[in-house]
């Protein structure tokens, strides 16, 4: 049967390759000042070299006070640019599209000066609920963020909107107990992103890609569902947006024991990205989610839930994956361990992750390069 994978495609003014996407992976590389360095120029050219057609950058954080771990990227100042140029060349130069994922981890920031939309105390630390002042400042440095990307050589930029990350908070009303224009009922709720994304628009300027990271669903009691999601995602569609790269879960639902059956399923993000698509004609939508085996991606495409399908934790457990699903190398494809979550454990530790399924002698080298 004809691979749909393997169709060139545009997104908006992108031409792609492929309908491969390198979803963003963030793998503690970056240290602990925040710049582009050798080990994360390295991950990134491999994975270029994939194949796959639209390689997605890990959370480039737009503030300081936004940063979710202290060895994350910072895209926060003009001094960041020359180094995040070295990332957006060394992808580009493999032939695939470089896009900059920016970012605020909001109350999930690992920092004593966390802000939220709300003060809802999260792992411990009650954030400091955002004023007109910080929501002015935080969309300005996302506006920023995106005209430092595109000067770096970036094609694009993403907004970070999944994990339960700043944007979710808004929109959640777990997170956003809020009583003025940004908080009470979905409209308001949506505003604090709306706002972000038009002056994201506004930055950027004519052709050059603004996606959004989508969080479906909190997969949490009393968090966001499809029902609410879904009529965001028309309204992200209505303010321009030109991709929609679709996951679920956030860091409440990721130990709860429905998450962690459901996460070890093979596709199991896609049916979510199915409903959004549906919901916003005419914008690419992204799948993700242990898309292990290439039927699968075929699959997703031609059933018309997504437009590209993406890997991460799948990709980083073999680079070799694209090759092999074209057939170029006829080898099996080195399966991401669905009860294994070496990568996890390792950022949280603050230690550069590696996989459990690399072959013994690139485990070893690793593990000599960043010092165990
Ligand atoms: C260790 C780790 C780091 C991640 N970092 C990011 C990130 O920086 N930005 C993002 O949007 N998603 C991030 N994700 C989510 C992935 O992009 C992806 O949606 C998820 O892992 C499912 O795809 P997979 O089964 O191929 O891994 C991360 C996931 C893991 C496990």
């Amino acid at each position: 049967m004809h691979s749909l994978l393997f169709e060139p495609m545009r997104l908006g003014p992108l031409a792609l390759r492929n309908r491969i996407c390198c979803l963003p992976l963030y793998l503690a590389y970056p240290g602990p000042d925040n710049e582009v360095n050798d080990l994360v120029l390295d991950y990134y050219a491999e994975m270029a070299d994939s194949g796959a057609g639209l390689v997605v950058v890990e959370n480039a954080t737009v503030e300081p006070c936004g940063l979710g771990n202290p060895r994350t990227l910072l895209a926060s100042d003009d001094r960041f640019v020359p180094g995040l140029a070295r990332l957006a060349g060394t992808i580009k130069e493999r032939g695939a599209r470089a896009v900059l994922q920016i970012h605020h981890a909001g109350r999930y920031a690992r920092r004593p000066d966390r802000i939220a939309p709300s003060a809802v105390t999260t792992w411990g630390v009650t954030p400091k609920a955002m004023d007109q002042a910080d929501v002015d400042r935080v969309v300005a440095a996302f506006a920023a963020g995106a005209r430092r990307a595109k000067e770096a050589g970036f094609d694009g930029v993403e907004l970070h909107g999944g994990t339960g990350y700043l944007l979710t908070q808004f929109l959640s009303s777990r997170t956003n107990l809020r009583t003025d224009a940004y908080g009470g009922n979905l409209a308001h709720r949506m505003r604090f992103p709306i706002e972000v994304l038009a002056a994201v628009r506004g930055a950027a300027g004519a052709g050059f890609p603004v996606g959004y990271r989508f969080l479906a669903d909190e997969c949490v009691p009393g968090g966001l569902t499809l029902a609410e999601t879904t009529p965001f995602a028309g309204e992200l569609a209505r303010a321009g947006v030109d991709y929609l790269s679709v996951m679920i879960g956030c860091y409440d639902s990721f130990s709860l024991p429905g998450y962690v059956e459901a996460d070890r399923e093979e596709g199991f993000m896609a049916p979510f990205a199915g409903t959004i698509r549906a919901a916003v004609p005419g914008v690419p939508v992204i799948a993700a989610g242990r898309i292990q085996r290439p039927e699968t991606a075929e699959r997703i495409l031609r059933e018309g839930m997504a437009d590209l399908v993406g890997l991460a934790r799948v990709i980083f457990a073999d680079p070799l994956w694209p090759r092999k699903a074209s057939g170029e190398i006829l080898e099996p494809i080195n399966p991401c361990a669905p009860t294994c979550s070496l990568c996890t454990k390792r950022i949280v530790e603050q230690k550069p992750a590696f996989c459990a399924r690399w072959p013994e002698e690139r485990r070893e080298r690793f593990l000599e390069r960043v010092g165990g």
